[in-house]
Protein backbone atom coordinates (compact mmCIF):
# COMPACT_ATOMS: atom_id res chain seq x y z
CA UNK A 1 0.00 0.00 0.00
CA UNK A 2 1.69 3.21 -0.82
CA UNK A 3 2.46 5.44 2.50
CA UNK A 4 0.25 8.17 1.19
CA UNK A 5 -2.79 5.77 1.58
CA UNK A 6 -1.46 4.34 4.38
CA UNK A 7 -1.62 7.30 5.91
CA UNK A 8 -5.15 8.51 4.65
CA UNK A 9 -6.71 4.89 6.30
CA UNK A 10 -4.50 5.07 9.35
CA UNK A 11 -6.36 4.98 12.97
CA UNK A 12 -6.23 8.43 14.53
CA UNK A 13 -3.03 8.84 17.05
CA UNK A 14 -3.83 12.10 18.43
CA UNK A 15 -5.20 11.86 22.09
CA UNK A 16 -9.17 10.48 22.29
CA UNK A 17 -9.75 13.70 24.38
CA UNK A 18 -8.34 16.18 22.20
CA UNK A 19 -9.96 14.47 19.22
CA UNK A 20 -13.22 14.92 21.26
CA UNK A 21 -12.76 18.34 22.03
CA UNK A 22 -12.14 19.41 18.72
CA UNK A 23 -15.24 17.69 17.73
CA UNK A 24 -17.33 19.44 20.38
CA UNK A 25 -15.68 22.86 18.85
CA UNK A 26 -16.18 21.98 15.26
CA UNK A 27 -19.95 21.59 16.19
CA UNK A 28 -20.59 24.25 17.83
CA UNK A 29 -18.61 26.90 15.20
CA UNK A 30 -18.74 25.30 11.93
CA UNK A 31 -22.18 22.46 13.13
CA UNK A 32 -19.89 19.59 11.14
CA UNK A 33 -20.42 16.19 12.94
CA UNK A 34 -17.57 14.41 13.65
CA UNK A 35 -18.32 11.16 16.02
CA UNK A 36 -15.85 8.94 16.66
CA UNK A 37 -16.40 7.09 13.48
CA UNK A 38 -15.13 10.05 11.63
CA UNK A 39 -12.27 10.86 13.93
CA UNK A 40 -9.89 10.06 11.48
CA UNK A 41 -10.98 12.46 8.87
CA UNK A 42 -11.17 14.84 12.04
CA UNK A 43 -7.48 14.29 12.72
CA UNK A 44 -6.44 14.51 8.94
CA UNK A 45 -8.47 17.88 8.23
CA UNK A 46 -6.62 19.17 11.66
CA UNK A 47 -3.21 18.17 10.41
CA UNK A 48 -3.66 19.70 6.87
CA UNK A 49 -4.84 22.99 8.86
CA UNK A 50 -2.02 22.46 10.75
CA UNK A 51 0.46 23.28 7.65
CA UNK A 52 -1.11 26.05 6.71
CA UNK A 53 -1.27 27.81 10.14
CA UNK A 54 2.43 27.12 10.41
CA UNK A 55 2.19 24.44 13.70
CA UNK A 56 4.76 21.59 13.29
CA UNK A 57 1.97 19.09 13.66
CA UNK A 58 -1.67 18.46 13.86
CA UNK A 59 -1.77 18.18 17.62
CA UNK A 60 -0.12 21.29 18.57
CA UNK A 61 -2.38 22.90 16.43
CA UNK A 62 -5.70 21.48 17.96
CA UNK A 63 -4.48 22.14 21.36
CA UNK A 64 -4.03 25.77 20.11
CA UNK A 65 -7.27 25.65 18.55
CA UNK A 66 -8.70 24.90 21.58
CA UNK A 67 -6.87 26.81 24.03
CA UNK A 68 -6.80 30.44 22.29
CA UNK A 69 -10.19 32.30 20.92
CA UNK A 70 -9.39 31.59 17.33
CA UNK A 71 -10.87 34.59 14.63
CA UNK A 72 -13.22 33.83 12.56
CA UNK A 73 -10.84 33.74 9.74
CA UNK A 74 -8.09 30.70 11.35
CA UNK A 75 -11.72 29.12 12.00
CA UNK A 76 -12.24 28.93 7.96
CA UNK A 77 -9.25 27.76 7.72
CA UNK A 78 -10.12 24.97 9.54
CA UNK A 79 -13.16 24.61 8.06
CA UNK A 80 -12.01 24.63 4.32
CA UNK A 81 -9.73 21.47 5.53
CA UNK A 82 -13.28 19.43 7.06
CA UNK A 83 -15.89 20.23 4.21
CA UNK A 84 -16.62 18.33 1.31
CA UNK A 85 -16.27 20.29 -1.92
CA UNK A 86 -18.34 17.82 -4.18
CA UNK A 87 -20.35 19.31 -6.69
CA UNK A 88 -21.44 19.25 -10.47
CA UNK A 89 -23.80 21.27 -12.79
CA UNK A 90 -27.33 19.98 -13.26
CA UNK A 91 -26.84 17.37 -10.05
CA UNK A 92 -30.10 15.14 -9.18
CA UNK A 93 -31.66 15.54 -12.21
CA UNK A 94 -34.92 14.24 -10.68
CA UNK A 95 -34.76 17.58 -8.56
CA UNK A 96 -34.09 19.82 -11.21
CA UNK A 97 -37.05 18.08 -13.19
CA UNK A 98 -39.54 19.57 -10.14
CA UNK A 99 -38.25 22.62 -10.08
CA UNK A 100 -37.60 23.70 -13.64
CA UNK A 101 -41.04 21.78 -14.92
CA UNK A 102 -43.14 22.43 -11.49
CA UNK A 103 -42.01 24.73 -9.06
CA UNK A 104 -40.26 27.77 -10.99
CA UNK A 105 -43.28 27.72 -13.77
CA UNK A 106 -45.59 28.10 -10.99
CA UNK A 107 -43.75 30.58 -9.20
CA UNK A 108 -43.20 32.76 -12.04
CA UNK A 109 -46.49 32.40 -13.07
CA UNK A 110 -48.03 33.42 -9.49
CA UNK A 111 -45.53 36.24 -10.06
CA UNK A 112 -46.31 37.51 -13.43
CA UNK A 113 -48.91 40.04 -12.59
CA UNK A 114 -47.54 41.47 -9.40
CA UNK A 115 -43.98 42.04 -8.58
CA UNK A 116 -42.24 39.98 -10.80
CA UNK A 117 -40.23 39.27 -8.46
CA UNK A 118 -38.22 35.65 -7.32
CA UNK A 119 -35.50 35.01 -5.05
CA UNK A 120 -33.28 31.64 -4.45
CA UNK A 121 -30.53 31.15 -2.42
CA UNK A 122 -28.12 28.17 -2.65
CA UNK A 123 -27.25 27.59 0.79
CA UNK A 124 -23.62 25.46 0.73
CA UNK A 125 -23.21 26.30 -2.73
CA UNK A 126 -19.60 25.30 -2.86
CA UNK A 127 -18.01 26.51 -6.40
CA UNK A 128 -21.12 27.28 -7.93
CA UNK A 129 -22.45 25.04 -10.13
CA UNK A 130 -25.76 24.15 -8.43
CA UNK A 131 -26.16 28.13 -8.52
CA UNK A 132 -25.28 28.39 -12.25
CA UNK A 133 -27.67 25.86 -12.67
CA UNK A 134 -30.57 27.61 -10.98
CA UNK A 135 -29.61 30.85 -13.50
CA UNK A 136 -29.28 28.31 -16.21
CA UNK A 137 -32.72 26.67 -15.77
CA UNK A 138 -34.04 30.59 -15.19
CA UNK A 139 -32.85 31.56 -18.36
CA UNK A 140 -34.72 28.47 -20.31
CA UNK A 141 -38.18 29.73 -18.47
CA UNK A 142 -37.89 33.81 -18.70
CA UNK A 143 -38.12 35.09 -22.06
CA UNK A 144 -37.88 38.19 -20.68
CA UNK A 145 -35.53 38.82 -17.91
CA UNK A 146 -35.21 42.81 -18.12
CA UNK A 147 -38.48 42.72 -16.63
CA UNK A 148 -38.02 40.54 -13.70
CA UNK A 149 -36.69 41.40 -10.50
CA UNK A 150 -34.81 37.98 -10.29
CA UNK A 151 -32.05 37.26 -7.02
CA UNK A 152 -29.81 34.13 -6.93
CA UNK A 153 -27.89 34.03 -3.24
CA UNK A 154 -25.48 31.67 -3.01
CA UNK A 155 -23.60 31.26 0.24
CA UNK A 156 -20.73 28.98 1.66
CA UNK A 157 -17.93 28.58 4.26
CA UNK A 158 -15.24 28.53 2.26
CA UNK A 159 -13.61 31.26 0.56
CA UNK A 160 -11.46 29.47 -1.69
CA UNK A 161 -14.95 27.90 -2.84
CA UNK A 162 -16.50 31.34 -3.41
CA UNK A 163 -13.10 32.40 -5.34
CA UNK A 164 -13.41 29.82 -8.02
CA UNK A 165 -17.28 30.24 -8.12
CA UNK A 166 -17.27 33.91 -8.91
CA UNK A 167 -14.35 33.16 -11.88
CA UNK A 168 -16.79 30.93 -13.45
CA UNK A 169 -14.25 28.87 -14.74
CA UNK A 170 -14.62 24.88 -14.93
CA UNK A 171 -12.77 21.56 -15.67
CA UNK A 172 -14.81 18.30 -17.16
CA UNK A 173 -15.21 17.02 -13.61
CA UNK A 174 -17.90 19.72 -13.31
CA UNK A 175 -19.72 18.28 -15.99
CA UNK A 176 -20.21 14.74 -14.75
CA UNK A 177 -23.75 13.71 -15.53
CA UNK A 178 -24.50 17.25 -17.16
CA UNK A 179 -26.31 17.08 -20.32
CA UNK A 180 -24.49 17.91 -23.44
CA UNK A 181 -26.34 21.18 -24.25
CA UNK A 182 -25.52 22.84 -21.29
CA UNK A 183 -22.32 22.79 -22.33
CA UNK A 184 -22.96 23.96 -25.89
CA UNK A 185 -25.30 27.15 -24.92
CA UNK A 186 -23.97 28.37 -21.94
CA UNK A 187 -20.12 28.00 -21.83
CA UNK A 188 -16.98 28.31 -24.42
CA UNK A 189 -13.98 26.81 -24.25
CA UNK A 190 -10.70 28.12 -23.01
CA UNK A 191 -7.26 27.76 -24.68
CA UNK A 192 -6.52 25.52 -21.38
CA UNK A 193 -9.11 23.63 -22.04
CA UNK A 194 -11.29 24.61 -19.25
CA UNK A 195 -14.83 25.99 -19.46
CA UNK A 196 -15.86 30.00 -19.45
CA UNK A 197 -19.38 30.28 -18.17
CA UNK A 198 -21.65 32.84 -20.56
CA UNK A 199 -21.17 36.34 -18.43
CA UNK A 200 -24.51 36.94 -18.66
CA UNK A 201 -25.21 33.90 -16.48
CA UNK A 202 -22.23 34.71 -14.53
CA UNK A 203 -23.66 38.20 -13.51
CA UNK A 204 -27.33 36.72 -12.33
CA UNK A 205 -25.55 35.12 -9.01
CA UNK A 206 -24.15 36.65 -6.16
CA UNK A 207 -21.91 34.81 -4.00
CA UNK A 208 -20.99 35.42 -0.58
CA UNK A 209 -19.90 33.79 3.16
CA UNK A 210 -22.45 32.59 5.26
CA UNK A 211 -21.88 30.20 7.90
CA UNK A 212 -25.00 28.18 8.48
CA UNK A 213 -24.05 27.54 11.52
CA UNK A 214 -24.14 30.79 12.57
CA UNK A 215 -27.49 32.42 13.96
CA UNK A 216 -27.17 35.28 11.56
CA UNK A 217 -30.07 34.66 9.35
CA UNK A 218 -32.60 36.08 8.26
CA UNK A 219 -31.51 39.26 7.36
CA UNK A 220 -31.52 41.81 5.52
CA UNK A 221 -28.20 42.75 5.78
CA UNK A 222 -27.00 39.54 4.07
CA UNK A 223 -29.92 39.69 1.54
CA UNK A 224 -31.01 36.06 3.59
CA UNK A 225 -34.61 37.15 3.93
CA UNK A 226 -37.93 36.72 1.79
CA UNK A 227 -36.85 33.97 -0.07
CA UNK A 228 -38.87 31.54 -2.53
CA UNK A 229 -36.52 28.53 -2.87
CA UNK A 230 -33.55 27.35 -1.05
CA UNK A 231 -31.39 25.22 -2.09
CA UNK A 232 -29.23 23.14 0.98
CA UNK A 233 -28.58 19.80 -0.73
CA UNK A 234 -25.52 17.56 0.28
CA UNK A 235 -24.86 19.88 3.56
CA UNK A 236 -27.21 18.91 6.10
CA UNK A 237 -25.71 15.42 5.98
CA UNK A 238 -22.84 16.72 7.24
CA UNK A 239 -24.18 18.64 10.49
CA UNK A 240 -25.21 17.13 14.26
CA UNK A 241 -28.39 16.58 14.08
CA UNK A 242 -28.81 19.85 16.13
CA UNK A 243 -27.07 22.11 14.28
CA UNK A 244 -29.21 20.88 11.02
CA UNK A 245 -32.62 21.16 13.40
CA UNK A 246 -31.43 25.02 13.96
CA UNK A 247 -30.74 25.39 10.43
CA UNK A 248 -33.62 24.34 9.07
CA UNK A 249 -35.90 26.10 11.51
CA UNK A 250 -33.68 29.14 10.02
CA UNK A 251 -34.74 28.92 6.69
CA UNK A 252 -38.26 28.23 7.51
CA UNK A 253 -37.81 32.12 9.05
CA UNK A 254 -36.19 32.79 5.53
CA UNK A 255 -39.25 31.42 3.52
CA UNK A 256 -41.73 33.41 2.26
CA UNK A 257 -45.00 32.02 2.89
CA UNK A 258 -45.28 28.65 0.99
CA UNK A 259 -42.10 28.80 0.31
CA UNK A 260 -39.72 25.77 -0.90
CA UNK A 261 -36.55 23.78 0.82
CA UNK A 262 -34.84 21.53 -1.24
CA UNK A 263 -32.39 18.88 0.27
CA UNK A 264 -30.95 15.75 -1.53
CA UNK A 265 -32.61 12.73 -1.32
CA UNK A 266 -30.50 11.86 0.94
CA UNK A 267 -31.57 14.17 3.13
CA UNK A 268 -34.92 13.77 3.57
CA UNK A 269 -36.67 13.02 6.55
CA UNK A 270 -39.79 12.53 8.90
CA UNK A 271 -38.16 14.39 11.94
CA UNK A 272 -36.18 17.47 10.63
CA UNK A 273 -38.53 18.95 8.90
CA UNK A 274 -41.50 20.60 11.43
CA UNK A 275 -42.96 23.15 9.79
CA UNK A 276 -42.85 22.11 6.49
CA UNK A 277 -45.30 19.55 4.06
CA UNK A 278 -43.39 16.95 2.03
CA UNK A 279 -44.71 17.51 -1.53
CA UNK A 280 -43.62 14.42 -3.72
CA UNK A 281 -42.63 14.44 -7.42
CA UNK A 282 -40.86 11.87 -9.36
CA UNK A 283 -37.95 11.18 -7.68
CA UNK A 284 -37.94 13.77 -5.75
CA UNK A 285 -39.50 15.37 -2.48
CA UNK A 286 -39.15 19.13 -1.63
CA UNK A 287 -40.70 20.78 1.73
CA UNK A 288 -43.19 23.14 1.63
CA UNK A 289 -43.23 26.18 4.26
CA UNK A 290 -46.28 25.28 6.16
CA UNK A 291 -48.73 26.14 9.32
CA UNK A 292 -46.55 24.07 11.53
CA UNK A 293 -49.35 21.45 11.50
CA UNK A 294 -48.80 20.16 8.46
CA UNK A 295 -51.12 22.51 6.24
CA UNK A 296 -49.82 24.78 3.14
CA UNK A 297 -49.70 28.39 4.07
CA UNK A 298 -50.84 29.32 0.74
CA UNK A 299 -53.29 27.49 -2.14
CA UNK A 300 -50.75 27.00 -4.57
CA UNK A 301 -50.57 24.11 -7.37
CA UNK A 302 -51.75 20.63 -7.20
CA UNK A 303 -48.99 19.16 -5.35
CA UNK A 304 -49.08 16.04 -3.86
CA UNK A 305 -48.33 16.04 -0.22
CA UNK A 306 -47.31 13.15 1.26
CA UNK A 307 -44.95 11.97 3.54
CA UNK A 308 -41.26 11.04 2.68
CA UNK A 309 -40.43 7.34 1.48
CA UNK A 310 -40.31 5.22 4.48
CA UNK A 311 -37.04 3.77 3.24
CA UNK A 312 -35.30 6.72 2.94
CA UNK A 313 -32.53 7.38 5.21
CA UNK A 314 -32.75 9.54 8.39
CA UNK A 315 -30.25 10.57 9.48
CA UNK A 316 -31.50 12.20 12.11
CA UNK A 317 -34.12 9.93 13.76
CA UNK A 318 -32.15 8.04 16.09
CA UNK A 319 -31.70 11.29 18.60
CA UNK A 320 -35.30 12.47 17.68
CA UNK A 321 -36.41 9.29 19.89
CA UNK A 322 -39.81 9.21 18.82
CA UNK A 323 -39.59 10.64 15.33
CA UNK A 324 -42.71 12.27 16.17
CA UNK A 325 -44.22 15.30 14.08
CA UNK A 326 -43.12 18.72 16.12
CA UNK A 327 -44.98 21.48 15.03
CA UNK A 328 -43.85 24.65 14.19
CA UNK A 329 -44.34 28.21 15.46
CA UNK A 330 -47.58 29.08 14.07
CA UNK A 331 -47.47 31.29 11.57
CA UNK A 332 -48.90 34.42 11.59
CA UNK A 333 -51.77 34.83 9.00
CA UNK A 334 -51.65 38.67 8.22
CA UNK A 335 -49.29 40.94 9.18
CA UNK A 336 -51.39 43.78 9.59
CA UNK A 337 -52.70 42.11 12.99
CA UNK A 338 -50.24 42.88 15.18
CA UNK A 339 -49.14 39.72 17.10
CA UNK A 340 -48.65 39.36 20.79
CA UNK A 341 -45.55 38.00 21.95
CA UNK A 342 -44.85 35.08 24.17
CA UNK A 343 -45.12 37.59 26.98
CA UNK A 344 -48.28 39.02 25.48
CA UNK A 345 -46.90 42.35 24.89
CA UNK A 346 -47.69 44.07 21.50
CA UNK A 347 -45.59 43.60 18.50
CA UNK A 348 -43.72 47.03 17.64
CA UNK A 349 -44.08 48.20 14.70
CA UNK A 350 -40.96 48.22 13.68
CA UNK A 351 -40.92 44.31 14.97
CA UNK A 352 -43.97 44.05 12.45
CA UNK A 353 -42.36 45.89 9.62
CA UNK A 354 -39.10 43.63 10.04
CA UNK A 355 -41.07 40.58 9.98
CA UNK A 356 -43.54 41.27 6.86
CA UNK A 357 -40.05 42.20 5.35
CA UNK A 358 -38.70 38.74 6.16
CA UNK A 359 -41.73 37.68 4.74
CA UNK A 360 -41.35 38.83 1.16
CA UNK A 361 -44.88 41.52 2.50
CA UNK A 362 -43.19 44.80 1.40
CA UNK A 363 -46.17 46.80 0.89
CA UNK A 364 -47.60 45.93 4.29
CA UNK A 365 -43.88 46.21 5.73
CA UNK A 366 -43.51 49.88 4.44
CA UNK A 367 -46.69 50.61 5.94
CA UNK A 368 -45.51 49.21 9.66
CA UNK A 369 -42.26 51.29 9.26
CA UNK A 370 -44.71 54.37 8.29
CA UNK A 371 -46.41 53.58 11.43
CA UNK A 372 -43.13 52.89 13.52
CA UNK A 373 -41.86 56.68 11.80
CA UNK A 374 -44.81 58.35 13.31
CA UNK A 375 -44.44 57.14 16.34
CA UNK A 376 -40.75 58.37 16.50
CA UNK A 377 -39.65 60.04 14.12
CA UNK A 378 -35.99 60.57 15.94
CA UNK A 379 -34.80 56.84 15.30
CA UNK A 380 -32.77 56.54 12.80
CA UNK A 381 -33.31 52.67 12.75
CA UNK A 382 -36.71 53.31 11.50
CA UNK A 383 -35.67 55.26 8.76
CA UNK A 384 -32.32 52.28 7.58
CA UNK A 385 -35.21 49.64 7.95
CA UNK A 386 -37.88 51.57 5.09
CA UNK A 387 -34.33 51.89 2.85
CA UNK A 388 -33.82 48.37 2.74
CA UNK A 389 -38.05 47.60 2.15
CA UNK A 390 -37.64 50.68 -0.54
CA UNK A 391 -34.66 48.97 -2.30
CA UNK A 392 -36.48 45.77 -2.44
CA UNK A 393 -39.23 47.28 -3.83
CA UNK A 394 -37.08 48.96 -6.11
CA UNK A 395 -37.03 52.64 -5.10
CA UNK A 396 -33.59 53.34 -5.02
CA UNK A 397 -34.13 56.84 -4.85
CA UNK A 398 -36.52 56.95 -2.24
CA UNK A 399 -34.02 54.36 0.24
CA UNK A 400 -30.99 56.53 -0.78
CA UNK A 401 -33.22 59.52 0.72
CA UNK A 402 -33.96 57.41 3.87
CA UNK A 403 -30.59 56.36 4.34
CA UNK A 404 -28.93 60.15 3.69
CA UNK A 405 -32.11 60.74 7.28
CA UNK A 406 -30.89 57.92 9.16
CA UNK A 407 -27.28 59.61 8.93
CA UNK A 408 -28.20 63.21 9.74
CA UNK A 409 -29.67 61.81 12.83
CA UNK A 410 -26.92 59.28 13.52
CA UNK A 411 -23.53 60.53 11.55
CA UNK A 412 -22.11 57.46 12.80
CA UNK A 413 -24.48 54.81 11.57
CA UNK A 414 -21.53 52.42 10.21
CA UNK A 415 -24.88 50.22 8.50
CA UNK A 416 -26.26 52.98 6.84
CA UNK A 417 -23.11 54.49 5.40
CA UNK A 418 -22.43 50.88 4.04
CA UNK A 419 -25.44 50.47 2.48
CA UNK A 420 -25.53 53.61 0.87
CA UNK A 421 -22.41 52.98 -0.47
CA UNK A 422 -24.04 49.51 -1.67
CA UNK A 423 -26.87 51.32 -3.19
CA UNK A 424 -24.56 53.70 -5.34
CA UNK A 425 -22.36 51.06 -6.43
CA UNK A 426 -25.81 49.02 -7.58
CA UNK A 427 -26.45 52.37 -9.55
CA UNK A 428 -22.80 52.46 -11.27
CA UNK A 429 -21.78 55.48 -9.11
CA UNK A 430 -18.19 54.28 -8.19
CA UNK A 431 -16.73 57.10 -6.77
CA UNK A 432 -19.46 57.89 -4.83
CA UNK A 433 -19.69 54.59 -3.32
CA UNK A 434 -16.52 54.35 -2.70
CA UNK A 435 -16.15 57.40 -0.74
CA UNK A 436 -18.96 55.78 1.60
CA UNK A 437 -17.06 52.27 1.62
CA UNK A 438 -14.00 54.70 2.69
CA UNK A 439 -16.05 56.18 5.18
CA UNK A 440 -17.71 53.21 6.60
CA UNK A 441 -14.38 51.70 7.37
CA UNK A 442 -13.42 54.57 9.59
CA UNK A 443 -16.33 54.46 11.38
CA UNK A 444 -15.56 50.70 11.96
CA UNK A 445 -11.86 51.63 13.59
CA UNK A 446 -14.16 53.60 16.04
CA UNK A 447 -16.04 49.71 17.08
CA UNK A 448 -13.72 46.73 18.70
CA UNK A 449 -13.75 43.37 15.63
CA UNK A 450 -16.26 41.26 17.91
CA UNK A 451 -18.59 43.78 18.50
CA UNK A 452 -22.12 43.33 17.36
CA UNK A 453 -23.60 46.62 15.09
CA UNK A 454 -26.36 48.22 15.66
CA UNK A 455 -28.85 46.82 13.13
CA UNK A 456 -26.61 44.52 11.85
CA UNK A 457 -28.51 41.07 12.80
CA UNK A 458 -25.16 39.76 13.90
CA UNK A 459 -22.78 41.10 12.29
CA UNK A 460 -19.54 42.00 13.89
CA UNK A 461 -17.39 44.61 13.30
CA UNK A 462 -14.32 43.01 11.73
CA UNK A 463 -16.42 41.04 9.82
CA UNK A 464 -17.95 43.60 8.42
CA UNK A 465 -14.44 45.49 7.97
CA UNK A 466 -13.43 42.26 5.82
CA UNK A 467 -16.83 42.84 3.74
CA UNK A 468 -15.69 46.62 3.06
CA UNK A 469 -12.27 45.91 2.50
CA UNK A 470 -13.37 42.89 -0.35
CA UNK A 471 -15.15 44.92 -2.16
CA UNK A 472 -13.17 48.24 -1.91
CA UNK A 473 -10.38 45.74 -3.46
CA UNK A 474 -12.67 44.32 -6.16
CA UNK A 475 -13.72 48.57 -7.13
CA UNK A 476 -11.85 48.78 -11.14
CA UNK A 477 -8.71 50.43 -10.80
CA UNK A 478 -8.79 53.05 -13.14
CA UNK A 479 -12.37 54.05 -11.83
CA UNK A 480 -11.53 54.31 -8.24
CA UNK A 481 -8.31 57.10 -8.69
CA UNK A 482 -10.83 59.28 -11.45
C1 LIG B 1 -21.00 18.65 -0.80
S1 LIG B 1 -21.03 20.39 -1.01
C2 LIG B 1 -22.63 20.60 -1.67
C3 LIG B 1 -22.64 21.53 -2.85
C4 LIG B 1 -23.99 21.68 -3.54
N1 LIG B 1 -25.01 22.15 -2.62
C5 LIG B 1 -24.43 20.41 -4.19
O1 LIG B 1 -25.31 19.73 -3.69
O2 LIG B 1 -23.87 20.06 -5.22
C6 LIG B 1 -21.19 20.95 0.69
C7 LIG B 1 -20.90 22.42 0.87
O3 LIG B 1 -21.34 22.85 2.14
C8 LIG B 1 -20.45 23.82 2.64
N2 LIG B 1 -20.59 23.93 4.10
C9 LIG B 1 -20.24 23.03 5.04
N3 LIG B 1 -20.47 23.54 6.26
C10 LIG B 1 -20.99 24.78 6.09
C11 LIG B 1 -21.44 25.80 6.97
N4 LIG B 1 -21.38 25.64 8.31
N5 LIG B 1 -21.90 26.94 6.43
C12 LIG B 1 -21.95 27.11 5.09
N6 LIG B 1 -21.54 26.19 4.21
C13 LIG B 1 -21.07 25.03 4.70
C14 LIG B 1 -19.10 23.28 2.20
O4 LIG B 1 -18.09 24.26 2.22
C15 LIG B 1 -19.40 22.75 0.81
O5 LIG B 1 -19.16 23.70 -0.15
Amino acid sequence: MPASVRAATAAPNLPGALLAGLSDFVAVRLGLHFPEARWRDLQRGVTAAAAEFGFADGETCARWLLGASPTREQVDVLASHLTVGETYFFREQDSLDALGDHVLPELLRSRRNGGQRLRIWSAGCCTGEEAYTLAILLDGLIPDPAAWNISILATDINPGFLRKAAEGVYGDWSFRGTPDWVRQRYFRKRQDGRLQLSAHIRARVTFSYLNLAADVYPALVNNSNAMDVILCRNVLMYFTADQARKTVARFRNCLVDGGWLVVSPAETSNSLFPGFSPVEFPGAFFYRKSDGIGRPIESGPEFIQTPPAAEAPDPWQPIAGTGAHQPGRPMSVACRQAEPHADDAVEPPGGAARRCANQGRLAEAFDWCAVAIAADKLDPAHYYLQASIEQELGRTDAAVRSLERALYLDSGFVLARFALGNLELSQGRRRQAERHFVHTLALLRGHADDELLPEAEGLTAGRLAEIVGAVLASLPREERSR
